[in-house]
């Protein structure tokens, strides 16, 4: 069925204007004003409402075997989340381990979602070792649509890699045309500073932090730059979350170095003081890098402004109370991660745009084109544009409420941002054309979300 949008402000990076969207056979086909529609079609009133693309997750995670337990979203239950956030394709982090086959994890991971999301969706392939095989599978991967690589610095033993996978991993990238997603911590540091923290009696979430410092994410931060500098990949760091690391990427940017930058709600958002509370609440605001000194947010803000911070993501990666507590005893042992994509666009806005923090036009561009062009997604997805998939969110600015658990749709007992305000949310959200949310509630087609296919674009 034909969808027009009417009257609504459409807004694009480098435009705003007041008209209408027409939409047939999940494409957006006119853009424009007083544009004609046939009786069957379904027409909504944007009026008075922002018409954005579609917004785009570039980091999640869903499926997660990690730390003695697995994150607790399915397919199923994290696509509607983020479709109620406005969030209508997601990159999802494929994360088989060091000891499993990059192959059949890549497989497994793809098996997780086909058929079960309600939004659009791609992957990262993490690669975790590299042996004999791991250039023919890689290159397979990357045939199948999967033109992005990610590794960890950090996880030592489990995901991680070590400096010559990392330089192997970069150097076929280079050739293969696809960028590479890093997690940038220092690994030996962090497992050096845990034991020495736990040797000294310190046990509780509030030692997270202080075993993996600012200096190991600067560290690691700048070791990943100075491969790419080597070997002349592109490189994007995910989830960056202090000042120190962020001078590290931006510094090696302005030696010519190809390096993208991600942060990440929770690092705009939060500080360490959330992780240095009492007990379960303290761990329930673990995760990697932790959460930094307030000062820092600052310097994340403002790079975000100028640019330089290219990306929001969500890191999303929820685990809840009963498996927080795993880590009762030891910090080590607390699953890292925490929920955020369905809150994430409205945060945005709300702290971004609504505080005077961020324009409209960096806004639309960090929680969805940047990606968009990052990824080889553009401009199928991350714009509003006549042949571009009809993604399309109708926000209503005048929304009023607060985060809250209770309401969420993650698979999850808390959310890290309870009770923070939101001044805006989306009325209605499309997939290619589809009425997926309205007002907050899942009214679409289960299983509508396709894999995104995607060609290398780094050379
Ligand atoms: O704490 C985090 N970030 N958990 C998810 C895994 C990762 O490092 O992205
Ligand atoms: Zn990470
Ligand atoms: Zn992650």
């Amino acid at each position: 069925m034909a969808l027009l949008i009417r009257n609504g402000e459409i807004v694009t990076v480098g435009a705003r204007v007041h008209g209408d969207i027409y939409v047939e056979n999940e494409t957006i086909t006119q853009i424009g004003k007083n544009l004609e529609a046939p009786p069957d079609a379904e027409i909504i009133d944007a009026t008075g409402k922002l018409v954005f693309p579609g917004f785009i997750d570039p980091h999640v995670h869903i499926y997660l075997p990690f730390m003695a337990t697995f994150a607790k979203d399915t397919h199923e239950t994290g696509s509607i989340a983020a479709l109620i956030g406005g969030t209508t394709t997601y990159i999802e982090m494929c994360c088989p381990n060091r000891n499993d086959d990059a192959l059949e994890g890549y497989q497994l991971w793809k098996s997780k979602a086909e058929g079960k999301s309600a939004c659009d969706y791609a992957f990262h392939m993490s690669v975790t070792k590299f042996v004999k095989e791991t250039e023919s599978q890689l290159r397979q991967i990357v045939a199948d649509g999967t033109a992005s690589f990610k590794i960890f610095l950090a996880y030592k033993n489990f995901f991680g890699v070590d400096d010559g996978e990392m330089y192997q991993t970069q150097e076929l990238a280079k050739r293969l045309g696809v960028i590479v997603t890093a997690h940038c911590e220092n690994a030996e540091l962090v497992a050096r500073l845990q034991q020495k923290l736990l040797a000294e009696g310190k046990t509780g979430p509030e030692w997270h932090e202080p075993s993996r410092p600012e200096s190991v994410e600067a560290e690691g931060t700048g070791r990943f730059a100075t491969f790419l500098e080597n070997t002349g990949a592109t490189g994007y760091v995910v989830h960056l979350s202090s000042e120190k690391a962020l001078r590290a990427a931006l510094d090696a940017k302005s030696r010519g170095v190809k390096i993208h930058v991600e942060s990440v709600l929770p690092h705009l958002l939060l500080d360490k003081s959330y992780a240095e509370r009492p007990g379960v609440e303290g761990m329930k605001h673990v995760m990697s890098p932790p959460l930094r000194a307030k000062h820092n947010q600052a310097a994340l803000w403002n790079a975000l402004a100028a640019g330089s911070i290219d990306t929001i993501g969500t890191d999303h990666c929820p685990f809840d109370t009963k498996q927080k507590l795993l880590g009762k005893d030891s910090f080590v042992n607390i699953p890292n991660g925490i929920p955020g994509i369905e809150e994430r666009v409205n945060l945005l806005y709300t702290h971004g745009v609504k505080r005077d923090r961020l324009d409209l036009d960096r806004f639309v561009d960090a929680a969805s084109t940047r990606a968009a062009k990052l990824f080889g997604l553009f401009p199928r997805k991350g714009t509003i544009a006549v042949g571009s998939d009809a993604d399309l969110v109708v926000y209503d600015p005048n929304y009023r409420g607060v985060v809250s658990a209770k309401a969420q749709h993650t698979n999850n007992d808390y959310n890290g941002f309870e009770g923070m305000p939101i001044e805006g949310r989306p009325s209605v959200v499309t997939v290619r054309g589809k009425v997926q949310v309205r007002d907050g509630k899942f009214v679409g087609e289960r299983g509508r979300g396709k894999m995104l296919k995607r060609e290398p674009t780094h050379f």
